[in-house]
């Protein structure tokens, strides 16, 4: 370590969401629900450089694991982010977001008039057309969704 470095202190338990797509680690924050009143330390770090991606943000969460459908939301944003899981200060696993081709109860539609916003029931559903920029079509009405549609909701 250099002293033009800082080091950021390792976590005990909890998820380190690394390789966001750079700019975006508030968004993330702001979808998994994250007010900044919890007890565990956050850590939110943004344009990190990389050597993989131009540049990256970095988000710890001390004491939280993460499940499918938060991970699915993260995969909305971040569709190259990766996850590491932290036991005991350990990295005990390590894996890619994976977006599903098939988007389902995790967004609701923009149109109002979308039949799926009505009383029926019927449950909002999302074909991913593209992942980034991020396109998410309805099954329904057809409406093209983007991020800050998505990002509208949370
Ligand atoms: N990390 C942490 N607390 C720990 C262990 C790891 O905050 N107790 C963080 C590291 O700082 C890093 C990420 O979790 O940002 C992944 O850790 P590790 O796999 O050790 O780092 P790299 O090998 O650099 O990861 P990669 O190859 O995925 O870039
Ligand atoms: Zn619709």
């Amino acid at each position: 370590m250099s002293e033009t470095e800082l080091r950021v202190s390792k976590i005990k338990d909890g998820t380190v969401i690394d390789h966001i797509t750079g700019g975006h680690a508030l968004d993330v924050v702001k979808i998994l629900g994250i007010t900044g009143k919890e007890k565990g330390t956050l850590t939110i770090a943004v344009n990190v450089p990389s050597k993989r991606l131009k540049a990256k943000d970095i988000v710890k969460i001390e004491g939280r694991e993460l499940n499918p459908q938060e991970l699915h939301k993260i995969a909305l944003l971040a569709p190259h982010a990766t996850i590491n899981i932290i036991r005991g200060y350990n990295v005990v696993k390590k894996f890619e977001v994976k977006l599903p081709k098939v988007i389902e109860n995790i967004v609701k539609c923009a149109n109002p008039a979308c039949i799926s916003n009505s009383n029926e029931p019927v449950q909002a559903r999302f074909y991913v057309e593209c992942e980034e920029p991020l396109l998410l079509k309805c099954h329904y009405c057809g409406y093209i969704m983007e991020k800050k549609d998505v990002l509208q909701q949370f």
